[in-house]
């Protein structure tokens, strides 16, 4: 039955000359019907690059409107509308513009993880893959990071020449990993490498041997001699980790890490968006334009921590 609904989607999603681009952290049926699986960064290059006129997202709201920033001639359908980032609803414009009044001068560094409203009020933006290379792309000493400070306090240590100002966001799914779970599994596997994702919070991040993107995480498990690895990010990643390096062994904190939202976009939510090309996500024209001009200079700059 399953097989049969994810060959119909297939077929559909040529009929209506679209393609699926699904993050990471959905659950594995749609990564089977993706044609793109990646983090972040990679999903917005291939919204840009991809030649259908329609792009049907699997991922949260925020990754839609990049979608829509970035391919505005496109139609751009986020495949279950109630997807949304609890990270990205911890900033809000109006806020931000509050806080940039208080810091006259001082440019501000958005992560994608935000709506495009912030983006627009932003001179550049950043994913996970690509901070450390944006910041140190920055003039002067002082930047605004938002919304997570986790992900700034990491960069942070990157780049001792800049004063990061934090914002108080968290993914609230990397920020509850807990110490002593971690502590405990590597204690039980003395063997295993913990590599954990930067939206975690320093304290977890103090005892990781790597620390990148999610598709940096990937690469690095797929290309190291290690056998066994502890994974501390979205367990999304376990689907593809586990298909391409069947003879490694990959464990998780005893508490799930798991993004509630990215696992809203089921088979059922493909067929359906494919069906009626909605809903359709789509940032208007005085949001959308300042904030591709911060979007672009991001991918101006070449990713450089995974
Ligand atoms: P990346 O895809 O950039 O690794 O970000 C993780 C994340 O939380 C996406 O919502
Ligand atoms: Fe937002 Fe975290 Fe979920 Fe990513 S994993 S969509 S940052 S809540």
């Amino acid at each position: 039955m399953s097989q049969e609904r994810k060959d119909y989607i297939r077929k559909l999603a040529k009929e209506r000359d679209a393609v699926i681009l699904c993050h990471y952290y959905c659950v594995p049926d749609a990564h089977d019907v993706a044609d793109y699986v990646g983090d972040s960064l990679g999903l917005s290059q291939e919204a840009a690059r991809s030649p259908q006129k329609t792009i049907i997202f699997l991922g949260v709201h925020f990754m839609a409107e990049t979608a829509s920033v970035l391919c505005p001639e496109k139609t751009v359908v986020l495949a279950n509308p109630e997807a949304g980032c609890p990270m990205a609803d911890m900033i809000e414009a109006k806020d931000l513009a509050a806080r940039k009044a208080e810091t006259p001068g001082v440019p501000v560094l958005t992560y994608v993880n935000s709506p495009a409203a912030v983006k627009a009020l932003s001179d550049i933006c950043c994913t996970s893959a690509n901070a450390v290379a944006v910041i140190k792309s920055l003039p002067g000493k002082k930047i605004l990071m938002t919304p997570d400070r986790n992900l700034a306090q990491y960069v942070q240590k990157f780049a001792p020449d800049k004063e990061l100002l934090l914002w108080p966001g968290f993914c609230p799914t990397h920020h509850r990993v807990n110490l002593k779970e971690v502590l405990e599994l590597q204690k039980e596997r003395p063997r295993a490498v913990t590599v954990a994702h930067p939206e975690c919070q320093p304290k977890i991040l103090a005892v990781a041997d790597f620390i990148g993107s999610t598709s940096g995480i990937i690469k690095y498990c797929a290309e190291s001699e290690r056998e066994e690895f502890i994974i501390l990010t979205e367990e999304g990643v376990l689907y593809p980790l586990r298909a391409k390096n069947p003879g490694k062994v990959f464990l998780t904190p005893r508490t799930p890490m798991i993004c509630p939202n990215m696992k809203k976009n089921s088979l059922e939510d493909v067929a359906r968006a494919l069906e009626t090309l909605s809903p359709v996500v789509k940032v208007p024209e005085e949001i959308r334009l300042p904030a591709l001009a911060a979007v672009e200079r991001m991918m101006a700059v070449p990713r450089d921590n995974g």
